[in-house]
Parts: structure tokens; sequence; C-alpha cells
């Protein structure tokens, strides 16, 4: 018989190391990350190339984690800034805020004097030939914060002068997904030139049903890196698994089969994971070798966390039984385009939610008891 692990102290260790926050900028949070090296690889280049990137992924997919751990990456580089932004500091994401943010965080750095961007900046308000505008810039809050020309003259200034020097100036904003693409779209489509001018790259996370609206016309090419964040596959389940069970030195064995059940229950996505395994966790009866069976316990992992549209499908689908994605009322109800709806049917359908069966050449979807049954937690 297994032993039990019954030591309280333990278990603590082990639901904080399986905690569902993002991945931070802290040195123990770097033995957490695994996997995406290529992501990290393409957006680095993208930074060097002065590109602009979508960072792209359902909700819990990694996103933060990934754009923390890029951050982590680019401060070893003296040469790099990087202007960290998250969109929920907004009280409305727009161009004028943008730009306020941007650039109270650089007269911080030059003001903290510490970087080499900092030391830059520090020196160049300081001889500005303009004593208005040192002044302004050495105030504390410039009333000109809320003339928007003003304020694009000193983002402009202090910009230009970093990149004179040869400074990469990445601007990285997290938390898209929790705002309106519209806005976020509206914002960049008034400062796409003089980002373009400025050579800087511009980071944002964002979920896979935000790019269409974000991308339109203007900013066609303006986000030309597309870092789409793949599901967890096998092996980086059992790495995610390992390396936090390593962090709380436990003894615990996980065997494969329960890795797969993992994966089957949660599609890959890294927070239905830990959700999963902090579940066995809280379990009194935890044993120290996990097996399917012990996956299979804990039940159904509930997803409160359905972006939207998904949510609006799965409705749509409780009153429509056996819709076909081509239908284009279907498509036209939830304003996304038909292959769109195609992709969301097939996520529901691959965690239980809906099922399908084929009509001749249709394919027909209705909602499952186990969906029905879900549906309050949706
Ligand atoms: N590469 C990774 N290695 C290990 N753990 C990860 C990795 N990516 C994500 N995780 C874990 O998965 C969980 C969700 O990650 P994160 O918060 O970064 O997702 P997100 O896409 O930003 O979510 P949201 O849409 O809520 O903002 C976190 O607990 C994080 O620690
Ligand atoms: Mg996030």
């Amino acid at each position: 018989m297994p032993s039990t692990v019954n030591n309280n102290s333990n278990k603590i260790e082990l639901l904080r190391a399986f905690s569902s926050r993002p991945i931070l900028t802290f040195e123990e949070d770097k033995k957490f990350f695994t996997s995406f090296e290529k992501d990290i690889e393409s957006t680095i280049l993208a930074i060097d190339t002065f590109e602009n990137v979508l960072i792209v992924g359902d909700h819990g997919s990694g996103k933060s984690s990934l754009l923390n751990h890029i951050s982590y990456k680019l401060t070893d580089d003296e040469n790099a800034l990087l202007i960290k932004l998250s969109a929920l500091d907004f009280e409305n994401f727009n161009r004028q805020n943008f730009l306020k943010h941007v650039v109270e965080i650089l007269r911080e750095e030059s003001k903290q004097n510490r970087s080499k961007s900092g030391k830059l900046l520090d020196g160049f308000i300081r001889t500005m030939s303009d004593k208005r505008m040192q002044d302004e810039m050495e105030e504390r809050r410039p009333k000109e914060y809320n003339d928007l020309s003003k304020l694009q003259t000193r983002f402009v200034t202090m910009v230009e002068h970093l990149k004179e020097n040869q400074i990469k100036i990445c601007i990285i904003v997290d938390d898209i997904d929790k705002i309106n693409s519209n806005l976020v779209w509206l914002t960049f489509r008034n400062i796409r030139d003089q980002i373009w001018k400025s050579k800087i790259s511009i980071i944002l996370t964002v979920l896979p049903n935000q790019v269409s609206e974000i991308t339109k016309s203007p900013l066609d090419h303006f986000f030309s890196y597309w870092v789409k964040i793949s599901a967890f596959d096998f092996k980086s389940t059992k790495e995610l698994v390992q390396r936090r069970l390593d962090y709380a030195h436990s003894n615990i064995k996980i065997d494969d089969g329960a890795i797969k059940e993992t994966l089957r229950r949660t599609g890959g996505n890294p927070r239905d994971i830990l959700d999963v395994f902090r579940r066995v966790f809280e379990s009194e009866k935890t044993s120290n070798l996990i097996s399917k069976q012990d996956i299979e316990q804990v039940g159904i992992v509930f997803s409160n966390k359905l972006p939207s549209i998904e949510k609006e499908i799965f409705n749509y689908l409780v009153h429509n039984s056996d819709s076909s994605s081509s239908s284009t009322d279907f498509a036209k109800k939830m304003r996304v385009s038909r292959s769109r709806i195609a992709q969301i049917l097939s996520k529901l359908r691959k965690e239980g939610y809906i099922i399908s069966h084929k009509q001749g050449n249709v394919v027909r979807y209705s909602v499952t008891d186990s969906g029905l049954e879900r549906r309050k937690e949706i």
C-alpha cells in the first residue's frame, strides 16, 4: 500500500507550488518555466528587427508567463529598454493614456539613473536647451500630459535620443485580452506611423478571437509576428508537473496514465493542468503515486473561464441543437467567421461540452449532458 501524504506542511508546499498565478519575473519562478523556446526566440528576433508581436493564446494558456520570461531574458541586455504595462492599469485604453504611461516610465527610468537608458535619459534631460521643457520633464506630473501634441513631442524626443544611442526599445502590454479589441485597434491605428518611425517594438498578449479586429486595416502589416501559444503536449505536461514537485521537495510520483488523463481533460491548458493537480493534492487521500484513477476522481475541471465567444457558441447550441458550422445564420449571429466557429466547435467537442455527428456531408453539433450539467459553471 502506498503511504499517504498526511503531513500538512508538505501539502501546503505542494499547493503553493501548483498555484495557477502567472510565472512572474522572480528568480525562483524561472525554475517553473517549460517549453516555448521557439516562441521566445521568434519574439526576441522581432524585437531585434523592430517588428511588433501579438502573443496569441486562450485564457490560462501561458501568455503572461511567456511575456514575463521574455522580459526576464531581456533584462540581461543593457542595450534593451523594456517598458512593461498592463492594459488593466489604464482607465481608458487610448493613444493619450498609452503615451502618458510610456513617457511616465521613461521619466522614472531617468530619475532612477541606474540602467544605461536611465543614465542616457537623465543626461539628456539635463542638457536640454529648452529650459521650459526641462522643467516640465522634471516636474512630477506635467500638466502637458493632457495636451496630446506636447505629449507626443515628449515621447518622440526621448525615444529618438535613446535610439540614437543604439538602445532597443520594447513596449509590452499584457492583459490586452481583458479589454475591448476595438479600443486596441483605435489606439495603435493613430500612432502606427510614429511607432514605425521610432523603430520601437510593441508586444501585446491577446485572445485568438481578438486578432482579426486588432489587425484589420490599416494595421494589417503592423503586427507582423503572431506567436500562437500551443497547448501543452505529453512531454511538457510531465515537465510542468515535475518541476513543481521538485520545487516542493516532494517525492510524489506521477504515472504516465495520470498525465494522459490530465491532458485529455484539460486539452493541454497549463492553468487547467495545475487546477487538476491542486485538487488531487487537496484531497485527504493523496498517495505517493498518482495514477489515472486519482485524476478521474477529481471530476471534471469546471471551466468558468470559457471566453465569451465560446460561451455564446455553446449557448447557441443549447437552443439550436444539431447546428452545423457551415450555417450562415450561425456565423452571422456570432459575428465571427465560419472557420473561427469551426475551430471553437472542435475545441468544445474535445473538452466534452458538445458532440458531433455526420449527416450526409454536414457535421452537426449538439450539447452533451455533461456540457449541460456544466452550463451553470460556464
Ligand atoms: N511555459 C510554462 N511553464 C510552466 N508553467 C506555465 C507555463 N505557461 C503557463 N504556465 C502556468 O499556467 C498558468 C496560466 O498561465 P498564465 O497566467 O501565464 O496564462 P495567461 O494566458 O496569461 O492567462 P490569462 O488569459 O488569464 O491572462 C500559470 O499558473 C502559469 O504558471
Ligand atoms: Mg495573463
